[in-house]
C-alpha cells in the first residue's frame, strides 16, 4: 500500500496552498468546496493539499486526493499548551496531515531545530502526512553552495528520513513573500543534490504563481510545489492545479 502509494506520488506532480494566517472560516469553506468540484469536474487525480488556518479547520466532504492539512499543531494530544492545539483537536475533523518546519515557525515564531524534530516524530509516530520545509535565508545563500548544503543538511537533524509518509518542500527563505523566486539553475542544483541524498517527494516552494509554476515543474526533480501568496485567490489556484495536471 506505502509502496502504492510512493509510485503514485512519483508519477504525479503535487501542489499544495499554505493559507498562512489568511482566510476566515466561511471563505475557507468556500475555497475548499470550489476547489473540490473543480477536481471532480475535471477528473484531476493530482494529490492537491490545503493547508487552512486552525479556526477553520474542518471535516470537508472532499475527493480523495484532496487532503486538508494543519500549517502546524503542538506535539501533544492535549494538555497545557496555552494558544497550541494538539491531536485530540485535529481528530476531531480527521486532519492527518501537518506542515512541520515552515521557514515562518522557524526565523519569526522561533521554533528550534531540536522542537522541530520532536514536532516530526510525535506526528510520525501517529502516521501523519508530513511536508517537511527546509530551506537557507539569504545571508547562507550569499556565502555559496556548500554553506547553502550544510545549512540544509542541518535542518534534517533528529529527522527519519526513511519516514513513508514524508514530502519534502525546499523553500528558500529570501523566496518566501518578497516575490523573488529562485533561479532555475538554482532549484535545480538544490533538488538535485537533495535527491541524490533522499528519496522523497521534493516541492519547491517560494513565490510560485501562475507565470512561472509551469518553468518550476520542468525542472529535473521538482515533484510539485508548496504556494502561499498567489493560491489565496481560488480561481487563482483552480490555475494552478490545472497547469500541474498536465505535467
Ligand atoms: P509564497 O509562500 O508563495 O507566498 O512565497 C510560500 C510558502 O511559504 O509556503
Amino acid at each position: 500500500m506505502m509502496q502504492e502509494q510512493s509510485e503514485q506520488i512519483a508519477k504525479h506532480k503535487i501542489i499544495a496552498s499554505n493559507f498562512k494566517t489568511n482566510h476566515t472560516r466561511k471563505s475557507t469553506k468556500e475555497f475548499v468546496e470550489n476547489v473540490n468540484k473543480f477536481l471532480q469536474d475535471e477528473n484531476i487525480t493530482n494529490e492537491v493539499y490545503i493547508f487552512p488556518t486552525a479556526t477553520a479547520l474542518n471535516e470537508f466532504d472532499t475527493v480523495s486526493n484532496l487532503s486538508l492539512g494543519a500549517q502546524n499543531a503542538y506535539c501533544v494530544k492535549n494538555g497545557s499548551f496555552t494558544g497550541e492545539i494538539g491531536t485530540e483537536q485535529l481528530d476531531e475533523f480527521g486532519i492527518k496531515t501537518i506542515l512541520i518546519g515552515h521557514s515562518e515557525r522557524r526565523h519569526v515564531l522561533g521554533e528550534s531545530q531540536k522542537e522541530i524534530a520532536l514536532k516530526y516524530n510525535y506526528y510520525k509516530s501517529h502516521g501523519y502526512q508530513i511536508i517537511y520545509c527546509i530551506g537557507e535565508p539569504l545571508e547562507v545563500k550569499e556565502a555559496g553552495l556548500t554553506e547553502t548544503l550544510g545549512y540544509i543538511w542541518e535542518q534534517f537533524d533528529g529527522i527519519d528520513l526513511d519516514y513513508d509518509n514524508l514530502i519534502l518542500a525546499y523553500e528558500p527563505v529570501w523566496a518566501i513573500g518578497t516575490g523573488v523566486v529562485a533561479k532555475v539553475e538554482d532549484i535545480a542544483t538544490i533538488h538535485r543534490k537533495i535527491k541524490k541524498k533522499i528519496d522523497k517527494p521534493l516541492l519547491y516552494g517560494g513565490s510560485v504563481k501562475p507565470s512561472n509554476l509551469e518553468e518550476i515543474l520542468n525542472i529535473e526533480n521538482v515533484d510539485g510545489t508548496l504556494i502561499g501568496t498567489s493560491s489565496w485567490d481560488v480561481e487563482q489556484f483552480k490555475d494552478m492545479i490545472s497547469i500541474t495536471s498536465k505535467k
